[in-house]
């Protein structure tokens, strides 16, 4: 009998795709919608064959996603609904799509760059996002799975940094709003301005007009490694350090703190290893796709004070938080009396709040 850990292990890479596959097919939706069914039932509603579908059922109860009667009866756990229910902001099903999609498609540069190292197989000069902006489905799908990733904790995060005292949100890098949203949700009276690569406009655009946030919200065209930051007394990094090696970090981060206005904050959103580097999970998972669609890696939390403060941002904190992206705040000012102590976190734990209102692409 193989040890359970190794066998779910063995068996993700059907599990994925199945993962996938029911998502694209409604399955949870249906579930979600009209509760407990059997996979004759569901397959009707669905009109998909009946004994492929009962499979993949089979499959998803043995991997605990959905619970299945002895009389053969599906249904959804109530705390797996949330996450693959379309209709909840922790929805994950456009993640789910990048990771079946572009992720597996990337799987066997793995072999080349044990044998090669990444940088022979990459050449000197990659260009990570000419890739995964190659056409406009695969921005859009790009940018649904960052929505699911970033919407849902956002809500914490704009909590955590404490937005009152802030006027304007500089969120470099930050894609269709996901943050930026959240923060002018948090704060009435902040307004934010989304520095991105010029193709990401248009659907910062429908997140703007989705939302009717008028010029609170603005776009920013530009390329983060060659044009000025837009000047503000916040400025976000979510989900950016961990696309791109130290050097450029700290590139970025010096260039942040020149943007960034007196008494200001530069606040960096992202996974953090355990200082054990013993997980989390997805935080070990995630640096492993870094390796195959970035330049970069994940990072402990200490790893990411150590940047802020060589890039001058002081008394650096990292206040608990309870989803998969935290926090950590650095500070520019001159006056030492205002350091705060530092905190830690606990990057294991994992449970997502909910927002008031979703604004995936569609
Ligand atoms: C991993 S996504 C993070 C999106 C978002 N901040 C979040 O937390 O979900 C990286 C973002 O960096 C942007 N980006 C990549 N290279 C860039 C560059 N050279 N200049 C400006 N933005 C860039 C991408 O367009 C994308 O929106």
């Amino acid at each position: 009998m193989l040890p359970s850990n190794l066998e779910k292990a063995m068996f993700g890479v059907i599990a994925t795709p199945i993962l996938h596959l029911a998502d694209r097919h409604h399955v949870f939706s249906h579930l979600a919608a009209h509760g407990p069914g059997t996979a004759k039932d569901i397959a009707t509603d669905l009109n998909v064959d009946e004994d492929t579908l009962d499979r993949m059922l089979l499959l998803l109860t043995a991997f605990d996603v959905i619970q299945r009667t002895p009389a053969g009866q599906y249904s959804l756990p109530g705390n797996m609904r949330p996450y693959v229910d379309p209709d909840d902001e922790r929805y994950v099903g456009g993640f789910l799509t990048h990771l079946a999609q572009e992720t597996a498609s990337r799987m066997p540069l793995l072999d080349s760059y044990l044998r090669h190292g990444k940088r022979a197989v990459d050449g000197p000069n990659p260009q990570p996002f000419a890739s995964l902006y190659r056409d406009d489905q695969a921005t859009r799908t790009f940018l649904n799975a960052m929505w699911d990733l970033s919407f849902a904790p956002s809500k914490e995060l704009a909590a955590l940094a404490g937005l009152d005292d802030a006027t304007h949100l500089v969120d470099v890098g930050g894609a269709s709003g996901p943050f930026a949203l959240a923060a002018l949700h948090a704060s009435p009276t902040l307004r934010a301005t989304v520095f991105d690569l010029p193709l990401v406009q248009p659907y910062l655009e429908e997140t703007r007009a989705t939302h009717d946030l008028g010029d609170r919200l603005t776009f920013a065209p530009g390329d983060f490694f060659t044009d000025d930051f837009p000047e503000g007394d916040l400025i976000a990094f979510g989900y950016i350090l961990s696309d791109w090696p130290d050097h450029i970090c700290l590139h970025l981060l010096r260039k942040a703190h020149q943007a960034c206005q007196d008494h200001g904050r530069v606040l960096v959103m992202d996974r953090l290893f355990d200082d054990s580097r013993q997980g989390p999970l997805a935080t070990s998972a995630m640096n492993l796709t870094m390796q195959l669609e970035t330049q970069g890696r994940h990072r402990t939390a200490d790893e990411y004070t150590a940047l802020l403060e060589n890039a001058g941002f002081t008394s650096c904190e990292t206040p608990p938080s309870h989803s998969d992206k935290h926090l950590i705040i650095g500070h520019k000012t001159t006056d030492r009396s205002l350091a705060r102590p530092q905190t830690r976190p606990s990057a294991r734990s994992s449970h997502p709040r909910p927002l008031a209102s979703k604004g995936r692409l569609a």
